[in-house]
């Protein structure tokens, strides 16, 4: 990996460190707690779930709604955070079921770990990793998830290849991401603390489907693009910045 690339997983990794300690309450651009996940989700897929889980929501969207899970099925989700979308996704997949969430963040993970024994799931499993190299062998996937993960990395191209690798043919992939129209001047690209923040990460919405295309998804589908400004905290001279659900399939 090269030493640009180290350096920004560095940033995000402190960053999202920092917000599973409880240190920096700040989650992409909202004001952290509860306003995090109250509205990315219809109330009655919460109930149930603790503070602990519902409050360290970092997304930007709903993946597991457009996932259109059904029981049985092996999930995985890219940058699983404190695990809400594993967790969601474990009730609707069920016993026969399995989810996997990857991190990179140890304390991040140890929160999702932490989540998981208090719920007392057993369909749900935290592997530490990254995104571009995924800890999951290859074809083994049903559907991928990921909520507000992809806009952070600084190898996109990489991370859709791996889920290329990981998905069973015929596999879905329903991803909740950051996008733009237009890009970011140099400049504001620099800027890591706004990009830990699911801003200066984000690409060109075509940019991104052509990444997913270069992978080889097919069926690639852009919906529901909504205004991020309530989500990510966006200023003057940048692009349009918008909070998307994307979906394809692996052939
Ligand atoms: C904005 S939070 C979203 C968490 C979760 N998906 C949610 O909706 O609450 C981003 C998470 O992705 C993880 N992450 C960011 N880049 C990553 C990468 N390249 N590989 C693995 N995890 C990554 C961070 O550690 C953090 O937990």
């Amino acid at each position: 990996m090269s030493d640009q690339n180290q350096s920004i997983h560095a940033v995000v990794q402190g960053r999202y460190g920092a917000i599973a300690r409880g240190e920096n309450a700040s989650c992409c651009g909202g004001d952290g707690g509860e306003s995090c996940s109250a509205p990315l989700y219809e109330a009655s897929m919460l109930e149930g779930l603790p503070i602990d889980v519902t409050g360290l929501s970092l997304g930007c969207g709903d993946p597991v709604t457009i996932a259109d899970l059904r029981e049985g099925e092996t999930v995985l989700d890219l940058g699983s955070g404190g695990g809400i979308d594993c967790f969601l996704a474990a009730k609707r997949v069920g016993a026969s079921g399995y989810v996997i969430g990857v991190d990179m963040t140890a304390d991040m993970l140890a929160k999702a770990n932490a989540n998981k024994a208090k719920l007392g799931v057993t369909n749900v499993e935290f592997r530490g990793g990254q995104i571009e190299a995924l800890p999951v062998d290859e074809g083994s996937i049903d559907v991928i998830m990921s909520n507000c993960v992809i806009n952070l990395s600084p190898n996109k191209p990489a991370v859709f290849r791996e889920a290329f690798r990981v998905l069973k043919r015929g596999g879905r992939l329903a991803i909740s991401d950051i996008v733009t129209e237009g890009d970011f001047s140099p400049e504001l690209r620099a800027q890591m603390d706004k990009w830990a923040d699911c801003v200066t990460g984000a690409i060109d919405v075509t940019d991104y489907v052509g990444m997913m295309q270069a992978a080889g998804f097919t069926d690639i589908q852009v919906v529901d693009k909504t205004d991020a400004s309530e989500i990510v905290s966006v200023q003057a001279g940048m692009p349009r910045v918008f909070s998307a659900r994307i979906t394809a399939r692996k052939p």
